[in-house]
């Protein structure tokens, strides 16, 4: 049995579903806290100066009085890709927009290309190279979405990465199919007939090797559109996989709307998302999962978090990690950035990090907060407080990573 021991200040959301309204700002907070784990999952709580008794551990950490929460929960990553991208930041900064760069076939389409070329296991280890500095910077679960093959064969190589990132790392991986990313160019000017191909060729494979827990589509301008779409995410419901939705990134064309229509389990991204779109999420139950890192490297504005909370729609915040509009996989940036552009309380930012990040990937019930029964994924932080977490900014603030219970670093 191991007990974290002398933790000045415990932090978490509490419970298995996401909270949203005044309930996501509610955190529970524990001074002077022991946290005890047996078989990888936490067992005892104990607050305000209670002794455990030592004897039944055989391992003690001492967190020397530091801020702990739950482990980090990174809820919208594309983090199996080839190539990076740097060459299309001067043209950027000549003025060419994400779409114009997409239209002309770079974008998504240039990473596609360097993904097609490389094999399962070269995906696989560039992947673990991310995996660990995400791990370092106390995230212990991530989605990684699929979306840069695009055709059979390369969608179900990234999705195998997924796997076993999953089951040669410690971090848990959850695995989104995202083959509506972009309009491949053997498709080009033919979305409808690739939205088929999707459906009758690559779900069918995705399905049986059991690869993706979620279907995604990137609901935009000159993209896939509302109708498109809504025909991806119901042909993965079909096949058992809950809908989520690149939503509103860039133009509000109505993705929004669709998730709250399909009852999706989150929209993401929500730049520029209207009360048309919010209001049909807040009646549909769907977690807004947040990447404010995008709107920074895409020059954005920030997606209208505080309205949301005020309508009632649980936010979450991830990091969007991917080589074009977010090669960053910084989630402390996020929160710096959620506090600063968002507005957001610490206390929301928390839980948007952990428990509603949770609960966009299904996993509620088992992550996302410090409560007895839960698997016990903890960060030691070098900090006293969860605001000084928020306040400072470009340093790694983790001392330590627990994940199921054993010390990651
Ligand atoms: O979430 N918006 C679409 N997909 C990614 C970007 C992927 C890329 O540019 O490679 C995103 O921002
Ligand atoms: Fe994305």
């Amino acid at each position: 049995m191991l007990l974290v021991k002398n933790i000045g200040l415990l932090q978490t959301p509490v419970g298995t579903h996401s909270l949203c309204g005044p309930e996501q700002a509610k955190n529970l907070k524990l001074k002077d806290a022991a946290v005890a784990v047996k078989d990888g999952k936490i067992s005892e709580i104990f607050a305000d100066g209670a002794e455990p008794p030592l004897s039944k551990f055989d391992r003690v950490i001492d967190a020397e009085g530091r801020l702990v929460t739950p482990g980090l929960v990174d809820c919208h990553t594309h983090m199996v890709f080839g190539g990076w991208r740097h060459n299309e930041i001067p043209l950027k900064l000549k003025g060419a927009t994400y779409l114009d760069i997409l239209r002309a076939g770079g974008g998504i389409l240039d990473t596609v290309r360097h993904t097609r070329e490389m094999s399962e296991d070269e995906l696989l280890n560039r992947a673990k190279g991310f995996v660990c500095e995400m791990l370092r910077g106390g995230v212990t679960t991530a989605e990684s979405k699929s979306g840069y093959g695009l055709d059979l064969n390369d969608e179900i190589k990234q999705l195998r990465v997924n796997k076993r990132l999953c089951e040669e790392t410690p971090m848990d991986i959850v695995s989104t199919f995202l083959g509506a990313h972009a309009i491949p160019p053997e498709f080009k000017d033919r979305a409808d007939e690739y939205i088929d191909y999707l459906c009758d060729t690559v779900l069918p494979e995705v399905k049986r090797q059991n690869l993706a827990s979620f279907c995604d589509v990137f609901c935009e301008d000159s993209v896939f559109d509302v109708m498109q779409s809504k025909k991806m995410l119901l042909c993965g419901q079909k096949y058992g996989l809950k809908s989520k939705i690149h939503a509103d990134e860039i133009e509000a064309i109505g993705g929004a709307v669709l998730a709250g229509e399909l009852g999706a389990i989150s929209a993401e991204h929500l730049i520029a998302t209207n009360e048309l779109g919010m209001d049909s999420m807040a009646r549909g139950g769907v977690t807004a999962a947040l990447l404010p890192a995008t709107s920074f490297y895409l020059n954005k504005t920030y997606a209208p978090a505080r309205a949301m909370i005020d309508k009632g729609i649980p936010v979450a915040i991830a990091s969007d990690f991917n080589p074009g509009s977010c090669p960053s996989l910084n989630l402390q940036l996020c929160i710096n950035l959620g506090y600063l552009k968002y507005r957001l309380l610490p206390e929301e930012i928390l839980t948007a990090v952990t428990l509603n990040a949770a609960c966009a990937l299904d996993r509620g019930d088992a992550i996302g907060s410090i409560e007895v029964g839960k698997n016990a994924d903890l960060v030691i932080w070098d900090a006293p407080n969860f605001e000084m977490l928020c306040y400072r900014f470009g340093s790694n603030q983790v001392k330590t990573v627990i994940k199921k219970g054993e010390i990651i670093q």
